[in-house]
């Protein structure tokens, strides 16, 4: 009896109705999903907005392309380099057609990669740069609607104005959210092997796809991130012609960071007053034919009265000197011997140059220097820095709290300073040097006394003993007025002028 009513209720009009009803419960969630997440795209759908391969016939014809080329000063063959007048200087250039292997005489952008850069940024076989795809990169940098509220764009937190910075302690973000990370300058990014403090992405292309997902940042935290950015971006005809032109395809993910990261890759910055004198002291010892190839102050003097000559506002504002009154002319003596003690206290007493190397003055490592560490230790709920970042399999546990060496070019524009803006002015900084950093387990090799560490391991005691610099008040203010010193040109309004 049980059985048969069991049965019963297995009828092909029963059944029907529960499908129906499924059915129903099924597609109503399915329709709420889609409500809830941009019509909840297929995986396909994404796919698509991720990359796709170019039409060639969409792109902008060879001879029409205008190639950058980065001219760095060789010093063997100097000319080529001296004789660009500008930043940007558009000029022909002898090419061969691919396609028919005709010879064409189209334009060139000649950038005069800046005194002191004596490399160019590596640019990427996948993407080399034109003037159409920076100034599209340029444009997206600009543009909020890379945001999901149409209120933040990459310039919000790298502005132009302020060094490429935002002058923030920590930078804010969608929804004046606050993050926990000091904004580094764009300028000169190009140079680091990895970006971000803790050096999470390896490539410009790779750290341009991070903020338009970043939840304090620029997105909303709702739906699938760059599904969404690419979405709006197509739904405006003049990006959709852009992208066509320059990448042969509707505005992709792929295309995006590769725009952005081709503009940033020409934010440079040098021809400080530093590179300036390192310039005039090779001269002058390939003239006199003799002398070492060390700077002195009257290189210094030199560089920074051709510097009142030329009003050049920047590297004089930035070391307190008003260019347009010529005031200070007469204190270029005293402010020229102060500039060179600092460089060479930079290299000798207070060790600057065991991290701070190369043309744009960072190693690429990472170093705990104790930015952070609170009470000898390191939080045990803070960030792990490097070590966080690095991947299972290669974890480094020297690296906790390490973050990246940032390059030390446009310092007067970025204030505050390190990883967490704690420090507002340089001489705050030269002060945690001359402290040895802040004590805490984990403290860089580079910043400890070890001599002082062996003698407390021959007592018995194993300490982390910070190295101290014993940097006079002098000295001090020296180091500050050579960081001052290395202020270079700013970018050139096409590419700072939004
Ligand atoms: C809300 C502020 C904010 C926005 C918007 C933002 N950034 Fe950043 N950016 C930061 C902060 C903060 C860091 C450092 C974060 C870290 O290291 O964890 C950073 C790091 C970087 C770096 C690495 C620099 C270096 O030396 O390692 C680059 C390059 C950069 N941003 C470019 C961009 C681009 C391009 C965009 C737009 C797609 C963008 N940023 C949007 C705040 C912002
Ligand atoms: C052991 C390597 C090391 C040494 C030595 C070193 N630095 Fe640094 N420097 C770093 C690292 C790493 C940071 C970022 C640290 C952080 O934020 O946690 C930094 C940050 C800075 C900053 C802040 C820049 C910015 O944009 O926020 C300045 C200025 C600076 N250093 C100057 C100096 C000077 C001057 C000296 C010599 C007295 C020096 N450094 C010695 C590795 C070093």
């Amino acid at each position: 009896m049980r059985y048969r009513l069991f049965l019963s209720w297995l009828s092909p009009r029963f059944l029907a109705h529960v499908f129906h009803g499924l059915a129903c419960a099924l597609a109503l969630l399915t329709g709420l999903r889609a409500l809830a997440a941009d019509n909840a795209p297929t995986a396909a759908q994404v796919a698509e907005t991720e990359a796709a391969l170019p039409d060639l016939a969409k792109i902008t014809p060879f001879a029409r392309q205008i190639p950058v080329v980065l001219v760095t000063r060789d010093p063997r063959k100097p000319e080529t380099w001296t004789k660009l007048k500008d930043f940007w200087n558009e000029a022909p250039i002898e090419s061969v057609d691919p396609a028919t292997g005709a010879k064409i005489t189209r334009t060139a952008v000649y950038i005069k990669v800046p005194l002191g850069l004596n490399t160019a940024p590596t640019i990427p076989v996948e993407n080399p740069l034109t003037k159409e795809k920076v100034l599209l990169g340029k444009r997206l940098y600009f543009d909020t609607v890379i945001s999901s509220n149409n209120k933040v764009s990459c310039a919000s937190c790298h502005n132009p104005a302020l060094g490429f910075t935002d002058n923030l302690k920590t930078s804010t973000g969608i929804f004046d959210q606050k993050g926990g990370m000091n904004a580094p300058t764009v300028y000169n990014s190009a140079f680091h092997p990895l970006h971000f403090w803790n050096g999470r992405a390896d490539t410009l292309e790779n750290q341009a796809q991070g903020p338009p997902q970043n939840p304090v940042e620029m997105h909303d935290g709702k739906g699938i991130p760059w599904y969404q950015v690419v979405t709006r971006l197509r739904a405006n005809p003049e990006y959709v012609e852009a992208f066509a032109k320059v990448f042969g395809t509707l505005p992709t993910r792929d295309a995006t960071a590769k725009a952005i990261a081709a503009y940033e890759r020409l934010v440079l910055t040098g021809n400080s007053i530093v590179d300036r004198a390192e310039l005039a002291m090779r001269t002058r010892v390939e003239e006199e034919g003799e002398g070492k190839l060390e700077t002195s102050a009257a290189d210094f003097s030199k560089v920074l009265k051709e510097a009142f000559a030329a009003k050049d506002r920047e590297v004089l504002g930035a070391l307190g000197l008003d260019s347009q009154e010529g005031k200070g002319l007469e204190k270029v003596t005293e402010i020229a011997a102060a500039i060179q003690r600092g460089k060479v206290l930079f290299s000798n007493k207070a060790r600057c140059n065991t991290c701070h190397v190369g043309d744009n003055y960072s190693d690429g490592a990472f170093h705990n220097l104790g930015v952070g560490a609170k009470d000898g230790q390191w939080p045990a709920d803070g960030d792990l820095g490097r070590f966080g970042a690095q991947a299972t399999g290669h974890k480094n546990p020297s690296l906790v709290g390490a973050y990246k060496t940032p390059g030390l070019r446009q310092l007067v524009a970025t204030a505050p300073y390190l990883h967490d803006g704690s420090e507002a002015t340089l001489e705050g900084v030269i002060d945690l040097y001359n402290r040895g950093g802040n004590l805490n387990p984990h403290l860089s090799i580079k910043m400890r006394d070890e001599p002082a560490e062996r003698e407390a391991a021959i007592n018995g005691q194993t300490a982390v003993i910070p190295r101290k610099l014993l940097l006079t008040p002098e000295e001090k203010k020296d180091l500050v007025l050579f960081l001052r010193a290395l202020q270079g040109d700013p970018a050139p309004a096409i590419l700072s002028n939004p």
